[in-house]
């Protein structure tokens, strides 16, 4: 019998998915054995009270998870946290334009903490968020998921978005935001782009194919779980078929329910998400179909989405409060008095542009709407020019208005053709 190469192929798999799955159970049944008391008790009593929700969802890598909190919370803070970045100022900042202009100075409150993190959480602003609801505050949301979430993120990189390494002999902070307009089809400024500082994109953000019109590089990438499912779902067929990874990158999680609390813990602790509408991360086994999905602990960790080194510091977190100063402020839309005014919810990209506007010193946006989107498909990677859609709970001519405005004060500059 001849045995052709993909048989070969075939066969190689089978045996290697075979064995990594022995091994899985192997190591999995290894560590549940593994005596709590290995990791000497004082250590145990001290995160017993953090941990105890995490021990009674899940019977697995109890040591893992120990050892990673406390990893986490050994760091010791930078002394220059607390000082002011040690940097002159730009020629044009936003804050400076910001100053400058009578309408958008009374808009902009760069006070406001901009990330969610550890020291940040306190009874009070529990009982303050608790009186809104996601993604402006935490009402039905479970205090567990979230104490538990934010414990993980406890240290000066989950409060920050640039990173002291990041900023060193930066003086001036210039950003690139990029969404996924048409109108970046032939628009070749992907070098533009890459010559940026820090690069900002968001959900279904193509980039193989695309290079030349929007980059190449990724510092930061802004999504919601939901966001980030239904881009892989149904941009995938367009050549969305991971969230993009790398060393440098950072996830920037807009939480919008309690699967982003659960999703963020669980990609930091290494494990499938236990409980909830992703548990088992139904959507990507249905990706997958057949046999292979049998194999679903390969596919179903979040490790899948961020790659294999998602520790605590990869990750930032929107504060409620931002998102909820961000709509009062600038996305007040008319819709919300509407029947469906409680559908409404800004874009994702518009709150990744504000968060940029409220974190670097110069920010160019690039793929958001102009006042001629009808010239241009909705999306870059689209291969037939599709109009734009326009979704029910966003207020899109709205806020391309806003970009426009931003764009005429001097604020930031707009791509547009
Ligand atoms: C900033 O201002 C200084 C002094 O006015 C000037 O020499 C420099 O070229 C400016 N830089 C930019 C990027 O505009
Ligand atoms: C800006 O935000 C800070 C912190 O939340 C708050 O104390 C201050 O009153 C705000 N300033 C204005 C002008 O609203
Ligand atoms: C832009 O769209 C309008 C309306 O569809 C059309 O009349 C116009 O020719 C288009 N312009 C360009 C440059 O494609
Ligand atoms: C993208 O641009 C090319 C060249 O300008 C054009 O032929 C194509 O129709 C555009 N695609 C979409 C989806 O608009």
């Amino acid at each position: 019998m001849q045995v052709t190469n993909s048989t070969w192929f075939w066969l190689l798999l089978l045996v290697s998915a075979v064995t990594s799955g022995l091994l899985y159970s192997y190591s999995t049944k290894m560590l549940t054995n593994i005596n709590l008391g290995e990791i000497s008790d004082n250590s145990c009593n001290e995160f017993e009270v953090k941990c105890s929700y995490l021990l009674r969802s899940t019977c697995l890598n109890k040591k893992i998870i120990l050892k990673r909190m406390i990893s986490v919370t050994n760091y010791t803070p930078n002394l220059e946290e607390h000082s002011p970045w040690n940097r002159k100022p730009c020629n044009l900042s936003v804050a400076h334009a910001v100053q400058k202009h009578d309408h958008f100075k009374n808009k902009f409150n760069f006070s406001i903490p901009v990330l969610l993190w550890d020291r940040l959480f306190s009874r009070e602003l529990w009982n303050q968020l608790d009186q809104r609801d996601p993604p402006y505050g935490w009402q039905g949301l479970s205090y567990e998921v979230i104490v538990s979430t934010l414990n993980l993120l406890n240290t000066p990189t989950n409060a920050h978005l640039f990173e002291h390494t990041m900023k060193q002999h930066k003086s001036c902070i210039r950003c690139a935001v990029v969404g996924n307009g048409g109108i970046l089809n032939g628009s070749r400024q992907g070098q533009e782009i890459d010559s940026h500082d820090f690069i900002f994109r968001v959900n279904g953000a193509v980039i193989k194919g695309y290079e030349k019109d929007v980059g190449t590089k990724t510092s930061f990438y802004v999504f919601s779980v939901n966001t980030m499912k239904n881009s892989l779902i149904s941009y995938r067929k367009l050549g969305f078929t991971s969230v993009p990874q790398g060393k440098d990158l950072r996830y920037i999680f807009i939480p919008s329910n309690n699967r982003d609390y659960l999703m963020l813990r669980s990609a930091i602790l290494g494990m499938p998400v236990p409980e909830g509408r992703d548990k088992g991360d139904q959507n990507d086994q249905e990706l997958l179909k057949g046999w292979l999905a049998r194999f679903s602990f390969v596919w179903t960790r979040p490790q899948a989405y961020f790659g294999p080194e998602a520790a605590a510091s990869k990750f930032k977190l929107l504060h409620p409060d931002f998102i909820n100063y961000l709509k009062e402020s600038f996305l007040k839309s008319k819709l919300i008095h509407t029947k469906r005014g409680h559908l409404y919810i800004p874009t994702t990209g518009a709150l990744m542009l504000l968060t940029a506007l409220h974190t670097c010193d110069q920010v160019s946006a690039y793929g958001f709407m102009t006042s001629n989107y009808f010239n241009f498909s909705d999306h870059y990677y689209e291969h037939k020019k599709k109009p734009v859609v326009f979704y029910m709970n966003h207020d899109m001519p709205m806020e391309a208005i806003l970009w426009r405005n931003l764009h005429n004060a001097g604020i930031m500059h707009l791509y547009q053709r």
